[in-house]
């Protein structure tokens, strides 16, 4: 509904105000919302109340890092988003590095990801089908799954899924072990030879394959479709696991954070992202995931715009818009409009899809709202990278931490300001570590090859990677 004329445009223009607003967060929010993740993180380490927490905090039987000492060549399958690739890596002696031989992506359809298990994974193995003999690939190679979902890990080749997140929802593979899903439909098609060796989650694949080229990387972040992180943790510090000697890869999956009971992101949830959750796939779930990673947040910014259209702020005349179909508004077009910055060609093109207009003071508010939307999604982000590294800084009684972080997905790597935010307010929120970020590049696929690589030959009854 438009504003009536007397008073409008101040009305207007502080709505806009009051509405970029709830997307500006303080430092002392942030501080808050670091105090707050720690209790999560804790609760999901702790043997009392580990099995109500959501963030999980899931032990991955991963105690050691590679630091350039594998060799042989590996299969890797990377599935976690609405691509999946399939991928031959050769290691080579630790001065020759990797040496990626080949690699293919294949799309998921969208009904596949809300099909049956059994569905979802005969279509993986006819795509590593099709891969192998595109490649010639004939001998029997050892195989390392990219599983960039919640899974229970029991072993380190058996991940039970524990709910599914992002665009995917097949109830009957909960509960379910993924390797043993992916190992008969591999049977099923009789002439495949395939060994699934191990099973990692994205953020673990990401570590490795930083950690093999920098041995002071012990965390591995995303910033893609979703979020999530994972780190080496002092065994004395995971209660819910027997044992005091070493480290074990925790995957956190903080995603979820903002779940439980006490709300703990209440404060600064706004109606947009109560709106946006409620429209998603899984509502109520993965609070800090929504804010920050890709799946939402070109949903959000349209719920923006079609609210400030509502109020008279907007596009003001346009009644014949394409706005309000669901889910067109792409997070990468943030990206592209913000990296519009003086002809405004970019903002006018994405706008002209929606048959919008293209007054140049529209175009700059859609900037500002982008603008607000990924500066508080990477600052949060931060504001949890920060709290696992004063984590990490506490355990090692260190009074100054060094630190490599491995980081893969598009936000990071696609978008224009998302890494400069995100980098800025990590220094700013933990002053005593000092971050070197590295950009993994296709890590989470050949992290599982690398994962695999380093079960060797004595796979067979080992439980964990030392
Ligand atoms: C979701 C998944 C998590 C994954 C992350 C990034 O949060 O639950 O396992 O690591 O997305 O892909």
């Amino acid at each position: 509904m438009a504003m009536t004329m007397s008073s409008g445009v101040t009305t207007v223009h502080l709505e806009v105000d009051r509405i970029l607003s709830l997307f500006h967060l303080s430092k002392e929010q942030l501080h808050t919302v670091m105090c707050r993740l720690r209790e999560e993180m804790e609760r999901g380490l702790s043997r009392d109340t580990y099995e109500e927490a959501p963030v999980r905090m899931l032990p991955t039987f991963i105690r050691s890092l590679p630091a350039g000492r594998v060799n042989g060549s590996f299969l890797a399958l990377d599935l976690g988003g609405t691509n999946f690739r399939v991928l031959r890596v050769k290691f080579g002696s630790p001065c020759e590095g990797v040496n990626h031989v080949a690699s293919e992506t294949y799309r998921i359809p969208n009904e596949l990801m809300q099909a049956s298990g059994q569905q979802l994974f005969d279509y993986i193995v006819d795509c590593i089908a099709g891969f192998l003999s595109n490649q010639s690939i004939k001998e029997p190679l050892p195989l390392g799954f990219t599983f960039s979902f919640p899974y229970k890990q029991i072993g380190l080749d058996q991940g039970i899924l524990l709910n599914w997140t992002k665009g995917f929802n097949i109830p009957d593979c909960v509960g379910k072990d993924v390797v043993q899903l992916l190992r008969e439909a591999i049977q099923r098609r009789q002439e495949l030879d395939l060994e699934v060796v191990v099973i990692i989650n994205d953020t673990v694949g990401t570590l490795m394959s930083c950690a093999y080229e920098d041995p002071n990387c012990e965390v591995g972040l995303i910033v893609g479709t979703g979020t999530n992180i994972c780190y080496m943790e002092q065994m004395r510090n995971i209660d819910k696991l027997d044992g005091n000697d070493g480290v074990m890869c925790i995957n956190t999956e903080w995603g979820a954070f903002g779940e439980s009971v006490k709300r703990p992101l209440m404060d600064i949830v706004n109606e947009f992202d109560k709106l946006t959750d409620e429209q998603s796939q899984h509502p109520g779930k993965q609070i800090f995931e929504k804010m920050i990673s890709g799946l939402l947040l070109g949903r959000l910014v349209q719920n923006i715009l079609l609210n400030l259209k509502e109020k008279g702020a907007i596009f003001s005349g346009i009644e014949q818009h394409r706005l309000d179909l669901h889910g067109l508004f792409e997070t990468k077009y943030l990206s592209l409009i913000e990296s519009d910055t003086g002809d405004l060609l970019h903002v006018k093109s994405i706008l002209e899809k929606f048959n919008l207009s293209c007054r140049t003071e529209d175009c700059r508010l859609v900037q500002k709202v982008c603008e607000a939307v990924t500066r508080r999604a990477a600052q949060l982000c931060a504001a949890g990278l920060a709290t696992v590294l004063e984590k990490m800084r506490e355990a090692r009684q260190q009074d100054h931490m060094m630190m490599t972080i491995g980081v893969e997905g598009s936000l990071y790597s696609l978008h224009p300001q998302f890494s400069r935010i995100l980098e800025d307010t990590v220094k700013d929120l933990a002053p005593k570590c000092e971050v070197n970020f590295r950009h993994s590049k296709d890590g989470s696929g050949w992290g599982a090859a690398l994962a695999a690589a380093m079960t060797g030959a004595k796979y067979h009854g080992n439980t964990e990677i030392f």
